[in-house]
């Protein structure tokens, strides 16, 4: 059977701990969209490792694949291998012969495409994501296959290459080095190709996965980033540009949509809300430069919500895990989490981090928004109520720009106290304090989908399982 793992917020929600969490029951992880710019991170006796390409099934020894719904930069790949080797483990990976390559070239129109977009700005992680996944819409990418040809490789090169480079310098009027220079680039990826041949390492991603399937296996799809930044249904333009919904699960690895159906599907929600990188965010606290949109670093500074945001931040270790960002902090916003819900179709819940907001004397939810439907007339024909002051709606607008208009209406809890949080994960759900546990019966309540653990700190150790999947 198949478990998916999908964030349900902004990425960063501890998907790479549940993975390795239910990972020693499944025989292969999979990676279904998304590149280098995920950061997921597993701790277990002591040690932390912070995985981009390789899946976090690693850690356990497990088969990884990165699935044609991938974008793979050989460098990172090669070096996240060859690091994780030097610490002892013996990472088994295959490469899905259709997944994209991403060149120096899409690294470097990352950037500048950045710096020119300005508001519109992602505020992207610059691992050439985005124009990768251009060059595979724009049917000019170069795949996993080609490496392994030098004649279609030499081919596919020598097609886009001056395109890219014309795009560099005439339009964005950048000087250009090797990263656009065809035969450094053919030399280079053919090595990359040799590599991935003598390691054996290519695979035909669906039916590989089927056949483990067949043979009695567990398979695991470890979605990266989360929904809110899915290219269809997140908060465009603020995005990344490949599908971490379940539906890319089918899609990215070339198993059939009944296959991941009839398997679990389980959303990783953080306790709170993080996000790195731009656009509105409707439950946030503070604010950061750069970020937040139209940050005022004289008006967030000293105030009681940035002091509130500051100790979420340091104690949730809220730093982007591949760029060291600081993250963006809110309250957990329901509404995005329906919307999550319906669009992922949750089997299950794991709500991590509720650690982090121990010791706080209430913790507060986005329950709802209020949203002032003279302006915005299409979106109030979602799930709403009226109030005085304009709809109550209880899932995400359709538009960023009426998302960024939102305003959130919000719940309080009673804080619950810092306890030893290794003994509740050890002890049980029941052990867990009673405030905490109201506020988890509520988000499951809402979402209409059962608690299948809860994470109580970044360990392996520190989760409270309440289901396993694969039982
Ligand atoms: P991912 O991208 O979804 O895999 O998440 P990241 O690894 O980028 O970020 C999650 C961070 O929180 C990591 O440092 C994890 O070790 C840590 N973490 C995961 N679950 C918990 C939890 O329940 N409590 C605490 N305190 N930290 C957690
Ligand atoms: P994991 O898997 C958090 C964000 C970037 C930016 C937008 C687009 O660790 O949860 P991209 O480089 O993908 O073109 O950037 O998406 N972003 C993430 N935020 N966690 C991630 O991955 C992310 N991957 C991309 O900050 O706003
Ligand atoms: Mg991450």
């Amino acid at each position: 059977m198949t478990v998916t793992i999908v964030g349900s917020q902004l990425g960063d929600e501890g998907k790479g701990g549940v993975v390795d969490l239910y990972g020693d029951a499944a025989d292969v992880v999979a990676r279904y969209q998304g590149g280098d710019n995920a950061g997921h991170t597993v701790v277990h006796d002591g040690e932390k490792y912070k995985l981009s390409l390789v899946p976090s099934g690693a850690v356990r020894g497990k088969v990884g694949v990165l699935g044609n719904g991938c974008v793979v930069n050989p460098e990172t790949l090669f070096d996240e291998i060859d690091t994780l080797r030097e610490r002892d483990l013996e990472p088994d990976v295959r490469v899905a012969e259709r997944a994209h390559v991403i060149l120096p070239y899409h690294r470097a129109l990352d950037g500048i495409e950045e710096a020119e977009k300005e508001e519109l700005a992602a505020g992207t992680t610059k691992r050439g994501i985005g124009p990768t996944y251009e060059d595979k819409a724009g049917r000019r990418g170069v795949r996993v296959g080609d490496l392994l040809d030098p004649e279609i490789l030499r081919e596919r090169l020598e097609y886009v290459v001056p395109q890219k480079k014309a795009l560099a310098e005439e339009v964005f009027d950048k000087e250009t080095g090797e990263a656009f220079d065809i035969d450094y680039l053919y030399d280079t990826y053919r090595e990359y190709g040799e590599r991935l041949a003598e390691e054996d390492m290519t695979v035909d991603c669906g039916t590989f996965l089927q056949d483990r399937i067949d043979d009695g296996d567990n398979v695991m799809l470890e979605g990266a980033q989360g929904t809110s930044l899915d290219i269809d249904h997140g908060v465009y333009p603020y995005v990344t540009s490949s599908n971490p919904t379940a539906g890319g699960a089918t899609v990215g690895t070339g198993l059939g949509p009944t296959v991941v159906g009839g398997g679990e599907v389980i959303g990783i929600v953080k306790a709170y809300l993080s996000r790195v990188g731009t656009g509105p965010l409707p439950t946030e606290l503070g604010g950061v430069e750069d970020q937040t949109p139209d940050y005022d670093e004289e008006v967030g500074g000293g105030t009681d919500e940035e002091e509130l945001a500051t100790y979420i931040r340091d104690e949730g270790g809220e730093y982007g895990t591949v760029t060291g960002r600081p993250r963006r902090v809110g309250w957990l916003d329901m509404p995005m989490l329906r919307h999550a819900a319906r669009a992922n179709g949750f089997t299950g819940l794991a709500i991590n981090h509720i650690d982090v907001l121990a010791g706080l004397d209430e913790v507060e939810v986005g329950h709802s928004y209020e949203f002032d439907t003279a302006e915005q007339s299409s979106a109030s024909n979602q799930n709403s109520s009226n109030s005085d002051d304009g709809d109550e709606i209880f899932t995400m607008p359709p538009t960023t720009e009426q998302w960024g208009r939102c305003e959130a209406t919000f719940r309080s809890f009673d804080g619950w106290p810092e306890v030893d949080w290794a003994e509740v994960a050890s002890e049980g759900y029941e052990a867990i304090p009673e405030n905490a546990r109201t506020y988890l019966e509520y988000i499951s309540d809402e979402l209409d989908t059962p608690i299948y653990a809860v994470g109580v700190g970044p360990g392996r150790g520190e989760t409270v399982v309440v289901e396993n999947p694969y039982e």
